[in-house]
């Protein structure tokens, strides 16, 4: 089934139906796949792909308890490594709550890897049973790109995401 690709700018069309069609790929492609990086890597370019108001799309690992470092993404460089303590993607593995940023610039510690990042969202990756195993940030260089559409359907994936690969041991 094609995806249909790339919504306006001013993202005034139906992104839900992006979301519908971009999700059910990543299904039949992730099928039987037990591999976590190949996993990330394939959501990074899926998504990034799907809609053009995503200007850098990926993941950071939580490799500890208190650190994430950057894993497969589409987009400029990101930031290398980011303690718990720092930024919108600290935030999201702290408290493993969704965390919806309007205006980055607002956000107190956000971590500027670009001067044109606007708005961003990051979604925390949780096994069933509670270990994050990474968070899947997606930053856009217009602002308040994120509504609660994206918000539900990037933690519909997560959430399955998280099922799917609780019993990786890669980090
Ligand atoms: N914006 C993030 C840092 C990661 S990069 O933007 C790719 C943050 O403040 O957590």
């Amino acid at each position: 089934m094609p995806v249909s690709t790339a919504t306006t700018s001013s993202k005034k069309t139906d992104w839900a139906a992006s979301y519908e069609a971009v999700l059910q790929r990543i299904d039949a492609l992730l099928e039987g796949e037990d591999d976590w990086i190949a996993a990330m890597a394939t959501v990074a370019g899926e998504l990034h792909h799907a809609f053009d108001y995503y200007h850098w799309t990926g993941f950071y690992r939580a490799v500890s308890d208190a650190l994430l470092v950057v894993g497969p993404y589409q987009g400029g460089h990101g930031c290398l490594r980011v303690t718990f303590d720092r930024g919108v993607c600290g935030a999201a593995a702290r408290t493993r709550q969704t965390q919806r940023v309007p205006d980055v610039e607002a956000f107190p510690g956000h971590i500027a890897c670009s001067s044109t990042t606007r708005s961003e969202i990051v979604v925390p990756v949780l096994t069933p049973e509670g270990r994050l195993l990474a968070v899947l940030d997606v930053d856009s260089d217009l602002p308040a790109a994120f509504d609660e559409t994206d918000q539900r359907y990037l933690e519909h994936l997560c959430q399955k995401l998280g099922a799917q690969f609780a019993g990786t041991t890669q980090r």
